[in-house]
């Protein structure tokens, strides 16, 4: 009986690491972001996470932005999941859009919308008109310059009452359902009330943004902004491309670069006079090491799927210790049957 040990070991040792590879892949873990949120500031900072896998995260507003070549190719129409008015969204936040709209029918308060993904070029046009309108200094209150848009990342819709074209606002029945039950279905309002200072934005109860479920939940509870959590959990520019003083890197030795590439000069704070400083007062930083244009951080880089790049470095855990074991059990059978020989 006392042979049999070895052979118990080895199976404890495989069952364990089996068990180790079958935890299931959690959200993303909460990382470090570069917080404390720095005050509203026209800048061209090129934002980190921003590949398309890391669309949750991927934080743009005055100062970040994702760049021209942004483009999410996963794009579906939004009159399939039920919301009239036309337009796309990522395919990442098609069936929560199609139960919330679901829900919203069954509530009496069917879902449109105004405007959904918004390209860089079309941004481009919008944001130009509002200049032509308004003056700058004005149109970057209640419109993001181009490349800094979150209707650029596919997970945006600016809500209407079904079958109309104006927006929703929180004392119509619609913006009210919406309010009060988007977060269930993993949508968030961007720019609350009361909240400019924060946002850099004028109060839009018609615009809100994909996150997914669990991080809307994690958003709501904390009675936080979607910019305010991003920036303080996620958010991973370096923090003196931003003026922080924050030394917190997590990928120590990643090189970064801080600046957009190529900015139009209609989208460049220091392409307007006036447009320069934002409520918050600050200067913007000068942009020293600018990406070279087509630079590979000039495009969105995809990352390794997150399962598998957690599953990796348990299962070389699980080989190194399988190894051990086995040396060891050979060891321990080799001694035996010296002794048994002697
Ligand atoms: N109206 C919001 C800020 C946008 O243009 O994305
Ligand atoms: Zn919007």
């Amino acid at each position: 009986m006392r042979r049999a040990w070895p052979l118990r070991a080895l199976l404890t040792a495989v069952i364990l690491g089996a068990g180790l590879l079958a935890v299931p892949a959690s959200d993303p873990p909460v990382a470090n972001g570069v917080g404390p949120l720095p005050d509203c500031r026209l800048d061209d900072i090129l934002t980190e996470p921003r590949g398309y896998d890391d669309w949750a995260t991927t934080q743009v507003d005055w100062i970040l932005g994702v760049g021209k070549d942004y483009k999410p190719p996963d794009r579906v129409s939004i009159f399939n999941a039920g919301v009239t008015g036309g337009g796309q969204v990522r395919r990442v936040a098609f069936d929560d859009l199609k139960a919330m709209a679901t829900a919203a029918r069954k509530a009496g308060v069917p879902l449109g919308s105004v405007s959904a993904y918004r390209s860089y070029r079309q941004q481009v046009e919008l944001f130009g008109q509002y200049v032509d309108d308004y003056g700058f200094k004005k149109a970057v209150t209640f419109s993001a310059r181009p490349g800094h848009s979150e209707h650029q990342l596919g997970l945006v819709i600016d809500f209407a009452a079904a079958g109309k074209s104006s927006f929703v606002n929180e004392s119509t029945p619609t913006g009210r359902w919406l309010a009060k039950n988007a977060w269930k279905y993993g949508w968030l309002m961007s720019y609350p009330d009361g909240k400019e200072k924060v946002v850099c934005y004028s109060y839009e109860p018609w615009h809100y943004r994909y996150v997914g479920r669990d991080l809307a939940e994690k958003i709501h509870d904390s009675g936080l902004t979607i910019r305010e959590y991003l920036w303080t959990n996620y958010t991973q520019v370096d923090p003196a491309c931003v003026g922080l003083p924050a030394p917190k890197l997590v990928t120590p030795g990643k090189p970064r670069s801080c600046a957009l590439p190529e900015p139009s000069p209609a989208a460049s704070p220091l392409a307007s006079p006036g447009g320069t400083a934002g409520p918050g007062g600050a200067t913007p930083i000068p942009v020293g090491s600018a990406a070279a244009p087509g630079s590979p951080q000039s495009t969105p880089q995809p990352e390794p799927a997150s399962a598998l790049g957690q599953a990796l470095p348990i299962g070389v855990a699980l080989v190194v210790a399988v190894v051990v074991m086995l040396g060891f059990v050979l060891w321990r059978s080799s001694r035996r049957a010296a002794r048994y020989r002697s």
